[in-house]
């Protein structure tokens, strides 16, 4: 074994970085025998340098990110700050000064991915992100590697433990959403500012990236078709238990049956009960992946926190000190398909509708007749009168969401039809 030991430049301490840092000295002696030489915490960049950071030599703490990344002696560079800047300035100095780079940063590698992947590639250094998407949950690595020599068709995740912790929540004891979230917040499931969670950025950022690797494709997060799950109601799981399914904030990350492109989304979907996906309980994350010759797989674990989270960038860090002594590089961005990605518009689904209509003779054919004008065939039409009005629940066959969605417009221009209760996709069928 080299005595040697390599550098590790920690670029933020807080929930994920502290974990790494104990984890990095509690299993020393095991790194380093995994590794092939002894791995160095070098320097510990963070914002508030007079924090007390239990196991961290105070002299290892700087608030000066950019001198530790250029200090020319690193071999790698572990970026849990998160956020775009600094993090991407730093990432970039870093390759150019001649460190590999871990980074457990969604939203940066969901923006500017591509970028990044290229002052790796031109530095010849490593860019490695497990972390990123679902937390422990190896996933990056069996895409990029495991199913390297495979065709991967269809990802379909819950990839944010915040809103499934809320919809387990609302599913099992039939709260509504701010009770769900108001309690998630309360145990620390939720922040403060639920936003990029509840609206489904944080999910969509992780599709973007899981969708790049699956399908060797470029997917910007801008690609990514986004619903939150605000408005999912008590009444919404009401239905989804009637037809056997439950409710959960999915990523759909999806090649079109002809091969030709490839859509990537988040928006919450019916699952049926007997879906492995809808036994993910509480804050885990699964995902379940089908490809050509494996078939079908499932990935599932805790999505988030401190030690889940480090484990995988400690995964990472043992791979990208291998490849540094070896002198080789893992393999960077595969984007060689570069199929196009398409708009909601393209995707083909089932769709469960609540109608509010008139409790009247004729509405139910005038309804029909509207599916079947858009081309949207009903497998199955449920009806409920009272008091003169009636709620009409129709659940379709396999349907572009751009049919749906003429459909829906005419629907509502029908005297008959009082609202639209709801929409929601049917997934997993
Ligand atoms: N937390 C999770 O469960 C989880 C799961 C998966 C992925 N991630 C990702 O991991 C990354 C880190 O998340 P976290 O939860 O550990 O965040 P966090 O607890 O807020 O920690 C951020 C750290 O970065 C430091 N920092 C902030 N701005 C800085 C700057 N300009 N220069 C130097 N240091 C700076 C902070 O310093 P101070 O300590 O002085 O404030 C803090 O130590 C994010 O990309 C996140 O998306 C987190």
């Amino acid at each position: 074994m080299r005595t040697r030991p390599l550098k590790v430049a920690l670029l933020g301490c807080g929930v994920v970085g502290s974990e790494v840092a104990r984890i990095m000295t509690t299993h020393a002696d095991d790194l380093a025998a995994r590794i092939g030489a002894p791995v160095e915490l070098a320097g510990v960049a963070v914002r508030r340098p007079s924090r007390v950071r239990e196991g961290i030599d105070p002299a290892l703490v700087t608030t000066d990110a950019t001198a530790l990344v250029k200090r020319g002696d690193i071999d790698v560079v572990v970026e849990v700050i998160g956020g775009i800047e600094p993090a991407r300035s730093l990432i970039t100095t870093a390759f150019e000064h001649g460190a590999s780079v871990v980074s457990a940063n969604k939203a940066l590698l969901a923006q500017d991915g591509a970028a990044l992947h290229a002052v790796a590639e031109e530095n010849n250094r490593d860019l490695y992100y497990e972390a990123a998407v679902a937390g422990a949950i190896p996933l990056i690595r069996p895409l990029r590697e495991s199913l390297a020599g495979d065709k991967v068709n269809r990802v379909l995740g819950i990839v944010n433990g915040t809103t499934n912790f809320i919809l387990d929540k609302m599913d099992s004891t039939g709260a509504g959403y701010q009770e769900a979230l108001d309690e998630a917040t309360a145990l620390g499931y939720a922040e403060a500012d639920p936003t990029a969670d509840v609206e489904g950025f944080d999910a969509a950022a992780k599709a973007a990236i899981l969708a790049g690797i699956a399908f060797h494709t470029r997917v910007r997060l801008d690609d990514v078709y986004r619903e939150g799950m605000t408005e999912v109601t008590a009444a919404d799981f009401a239905s989804a238990r009637e037809m056997g399914c439950t409710i959960k904030l999915l990523a759909i990350c999806e090649r079109a049956e002809d091969g030709g492109s490839v859509t990537a989304r988040v928006h919450p979907a019916m699952i049926p009960l007997t879906h492995p996906l809808a036994s993910v309980r509480g804050a885990y994350n699964a995902v379940f992946v089908e490809s050509d010759a494996s078939g079908q797989l499932m990935f599932y674990g805790p999505g988030a926190g401190g030690a889940p989270t480090a484990s995988a960038v400690l995964g990472d860090l043992v791979a990208v000190c291998r490849n540094r002594l070896s002198g080789a590089t893992g393999p960077g961005e595969s984007s060689y398909a570069a199929l196009p990605v398409s708009g909601m518009g393209a995707v083909v689904t089932r769709y469960h509708i609540s109608l509010d209509v008139a409790d009247k003779p004729g509405v139910l054919a005038q309804v029909a007749t509207v599916f079947a004008e858009h081309g949207v065939s009903i497998d199955t039409v449920r009806q409920q009168g009272k008091d003169g009005e009636a709620s009409l629940v129709v659940v379709t066959h396999r349907a572009s969401d751009a049919a749906l969605g003429g459909t829906v417009e005419a629907l509502r221009k029908l005297d008959t039809v009082r609202g639209v209760a709801s929409i929601m996709r049917v997934e997993g069928e």
